[in-house]
């Protein structure tokens, strides 16, 4: 057992840990941060609740009535701290190149002086949590390791039901195994005597940093989910991008599910698209009337890790164990599997309070409550929100619950072999110009469509909604290098993969949220994203032709199943058709996102983008 004595601080190292690095690494962050206290957690229901109770005692946790949502809890955030903050990260690379345009980099020297004294003493009168979690099954030889250090217990608690957390890390870890070190804190000290006057303290100045070369996470001000939970955006997103970079695999912002037809034959699926642009949903999916005997089984919701296997295909992890998903617009019509996942064991986060110690928020099943607290704890109303607009729930009010809750978890989430992808989707949001769905020629052009993706902005980021960017592969915020050489990652895999003889994966692009001129959202998706789900399904089998154009193949009409489903050809035509004039203004975008990358951008795309330009001449 190791103990250094530090200033009357106890910071005896429990039996069951052995790791040399980790120890000396969180002596040396003591050293920094200066908690009161350092507890390490060993995942266990009987510290979760304790912690949970710890936090209802502060305020931060309101215990919903258990009669209504069982072991269930509400936490509402400082209203400056509600999503990712994506002018506050960084990728702190030794070359500037290395993080490319898309990044906001600063050198790691002076990056590292500017932190220095924003984390000395920055967990004063505060508890240190070490939470040791791994990506991935534990063991799993796809599994990385990682540790945070907190002083947020809402960090531990979510984390516990986000990733595998906990002693059995350790033994994993052993007494020299690695990890990633990841620092968090909300970055407001208390002097002594000193109290928090809020239940959610956090800090205006805000700083979400990865080091890509030595691996580390840094984070420092915010409480709320990307921002905190260090696995999942930063860890498993920014600094796996770069592992995967280095060692052949891919670390994407895909959902991963399985769909197995009447016949009973299974296709696994990854798709991406941004933030809350309907992972979730698309996971979870339940066949509509119709679609009897086929079957949709989430293996995740957010994020895949995907390696190259020796029979030439690749095979997908979820590296998380749970979901942090979007609450405003889930209900039992959207997504039934989601709300029945939510009846027990969850962490809400910026929804409103019912009267009758329930969760609430827009778009739920069923009459508005007709008073509620909202997220900011204020009253509401129905009346209050017609006159002024307010809401209940912020609109990336989000729940936390494990994965076990899903009742349409696949029989493979857990297996560290992961499931072979037959299929790749790409979807942006996109009111105008983007067709409903398109399967790309190849592999080539593809990626193009991925890379040249663009999105409304969303209220899962700080800053201005509904304004569309380019968001290559739902990766924007998310690749932890150089956007143009990530884009050869891709290429060269898929060259790898052909070289080996091997089936290459489908890639399609989706469009769910094309507007009419009343402007509301022509398709009906959620569950009725199955007609395009099978259709990819029945090119897989080659079962249907579909329609070629300038940029790939589109379904007919009569390709799609409309069986239960009133969808006439003149509104299919409205999410389907190519608008010449609007293409050409986005080929322009394209051209100003290429122009932007341009040092390092393969010339594949830029070859592909003439190609197309040339089909739509034609
Ligand atoms: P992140 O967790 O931020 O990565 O989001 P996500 O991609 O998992 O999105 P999610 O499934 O949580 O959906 C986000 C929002 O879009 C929710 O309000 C959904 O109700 C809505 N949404 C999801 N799927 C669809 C769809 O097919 N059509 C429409 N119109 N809205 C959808
Ligand atoms: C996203 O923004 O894509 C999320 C939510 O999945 S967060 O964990 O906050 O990044
Ligand atoms: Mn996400």
């Amino acid at each position: 057992m190791n103990s250094p004595v530090m200033q009357g601080l106890n910071l005896e190292t429990p039996a069951f840990v052995k790791n040399a690095r980790l120890i000396a690494w969180v002596a040396d962050m003591v050293a920094l941060c200066k908690p009161d206290q350092v507890y390490w957690c060993d995942g266990s229901k009987e510290e979760y609740d304790r912690l949970c109770q710890q936090l209802v005692d502060k305020g931060t946790f309101t215990k919903l009535n258990p009669a209504k949502r069982p072991g269930s809890f509400l936490a509402n955030s400082d209203p400056s701290d509600v999503a990712r903050v994506e002018d506050r990260t960084f990728i702190c690379s030794h070359k500037k190149d290395d993080a490319g345009p898309t990044n906001n980099w600063v050198d790691p020297k002076e990056m590292r002086a500017t932190l220095q004294p924003l984390f000395d003493g920055c967990m004063r009168g505060r508890t240190m949590y070490v939470v040791p979690f791994s990506m991935g099954p534990l063991g799993s030889n796809i599994a990385h390791v990682g540790v945070e250090l907190s002083d947020s217990a809402y960090v531990a608690v979510n984390m516990r039901l986000m990733t595998r957390m906990g002693k059995a890390v350790y033994d994993v870890l052993g007494v020299n195994g690695e990890f990633v070190p990841c620092v968090h804190t909300i970055g407001a000290p208390l002097q002594p005597g000193e109290t928090d006057q809020t239940s959610w303290p956090c800090n205006k100045t805000k700083y979400i940093v990865h080091y890509p070369e030595t691996r580390e996470i840094w984070s420092f001000g915010s409480g709320y989910g990307g921002n905190a939970l260090l696995g999942k955006k930063c860890f498993a997103l920014r600094i796996a991008s770069n592992m995967g970079r280095d060692q052949g695999w891919l670390a994407e912002h895909m959902l991963i599910l399985g769909v197995t037809n009447p016949e009973g034959r299974k296709y696994h699926v990854a798709a991406a698209f941004p933030s809350a642009c309907g992972k979730t949903n698309f996971a979870m999916m339940i066949p509509p009337k119709g679609f009897e005997g086929w079957k949709v089984t989430t293996i995740g919701d957010d994020i895949a890790w995907i390696k190259p296997n020796a029979d030439g295909r690749l095979y997908a992890i979820n590296p998380e164990a749970g979901y942090f998903g979007v609450a405003p617009g889930t209900n039992y019509k959207t997504n039934p599997n989601c709300m029945a996942s939510l009846k027990q064991d969850v962490i809400y986060t910026n929804v409103a309070l019912t009267d009758d110690g329930d969760v609430w928020w827009e778009g739920m099943d069923g009459e508005p409550p007709a008073h509620a607290i909202d997220w900011q704890g204020k009253d509401w109303t129905p009346q209050l929100a017609k006159e002024t607009g307010a809401k209940a729930a912020h609109p990336n009010a989000r729940f936390t619950v494990a994965a076990t809750n899903n009742p349409a978890l696949d029989p493979a989430w857990d297996d560290p072999a992961g499931v072979a992808i037959d299929a790749f989707i790409f979807g942006g949001r996109r009111s105008t110009t983007v067709p409903l769905v398109t399967e790309a020629n190849d592999w080539v052009e593809g990626v193009y469509m991925a890379a040249t993706m663009g999105s409304e902005t969303t209220a899962a980021i700080m800053g201005q909604q509904g304004v569309v960017r380019r968001d290559p592969f739902a990766m924007l915020p998310f690749t932890g290098y150089n956007m143009s050489d990530y884009f050869q990652h891709w290429l060269n895999l898929g060259k790898k993969l052909e070289a080996s003889g091997a089936k290459l994966p489908k890639i399609f692009t989706t469009n769910w949220f094309r507007k009419g001129e009343d402007g509301k959202i022509v398709w009906p998706g959620y569950g009725e994203n199955m007609r395009v789900l099978k259709w990819m399904i029945d090119r897989l089998e080659g079962k249907v032709r579909g329609d070629r154009h300038a940029f790939g193949i589109s379904p007919s009409y009569q390709e799609l199943n409309w069986e239960g489903l009133p969808f006439t050809k003149a509104q299919f035509d409205q999410v389907i058709d190519i608008d010449l004039p609007a293409w050409e203004k986005e080929l322009q975008l394209h051209h100003e996102l290429f122009q932007q990358l341009a040092h390092h951008l393969p010339s594949e795309l830029k070859e592909t983008k003439a190609k197309i330009e040339q089909r739509l001449a034609a």
